[in-house]
C-alpha cells in the first residue's frame, strides 16, 4: 500500500462511526505530519480533464477524495505510480518534488487538499523538463 514514489504515503484516517454515519477529523501535526496553513478543494471537474501537472519545490500537501473518485499520477523523476483515490478514509501525502497529475475524475469527485503553506506561485514547477533536471540534481 505504501510502495509509492519519494515519500508519498497513503494514510488511514481514524473514522468515528456510529449509527448516524461516519466522521473523519484531520488535525494538523497529529493526523497529518505538518501544521495546516491552507485547505482547497477541486470539484465539478469536467470529463477528460487532467489537473495538477506540476511539482512543488517546498510545499507539503495531503489529498483526500472526500467524495467520488479520481486518479493521481505520482512521479518523483525516477518512478511513476498511479493511485486511485476513492475512499474518504484514506489520505495521500504529497511531499515536495513529486510531479503529480490528477485525472479520471468522477462527476461527483471532491478532492480536498491540505497544505502547509499559503498559495505561492513561485513554489510551483510547471515545466516537466525543469522538474526532471531538479529531481536529478537539486539546486
Ligand atoms: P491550478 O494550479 O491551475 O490548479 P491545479 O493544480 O488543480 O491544476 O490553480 C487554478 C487557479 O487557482 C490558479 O489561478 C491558481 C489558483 N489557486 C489559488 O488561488 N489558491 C490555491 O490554493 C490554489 C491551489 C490555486
Amino acid at each position: 500500500m505504501n510502495d509509492l514514489p519519494n515519500g508519498c504515503r497513503l494514510i488511514q484516517l481514524t473514522i468515528r462511526g456510529d449509527d448516524r454515519g461516519r466522521l473523519a477529523a484531520i488535525e494538523g501535526e497529529q493526523d497529518v505530519p505538518f501544521a495546516i496553513a491552507r485547505v482547497y478543494y477541486v470539484y465539478g471537474t469536467k470529463p477528460n480533464v487532467t489537473r495538477g501537472l506540476h511539482a512543488h519545490r517546498a510545499l507539503n500537501q495531503l489529498a483526500v477524495a472526500v467524495a467520488g473518485r479520481c486518479t493521481m499520477l505520482l512521479d518523483d523523476g525516477a518512478d511513476r505510480h498511479a493511485v486511485v483515490l476513492d475512499d474518504p478514509s484514506l489520505a495521500l501525502t504529497l511531499p515536495p518534488m513529486v510531479w503529480h497529475e490528477m485525472s479520471d475524475f468522477s462527476s461527483d469527485c471532491v478532492l480536498m487538499v491540505l497544505a502547509d503553506a499559503p498559495y505561492d506561485e513561485s513554489d510551483y514547477i510547471r515545466d516537466y523538463a525543469e522538474f526532471l533536471k531538479l529531481a536529478v540534481s537539486p539546486a
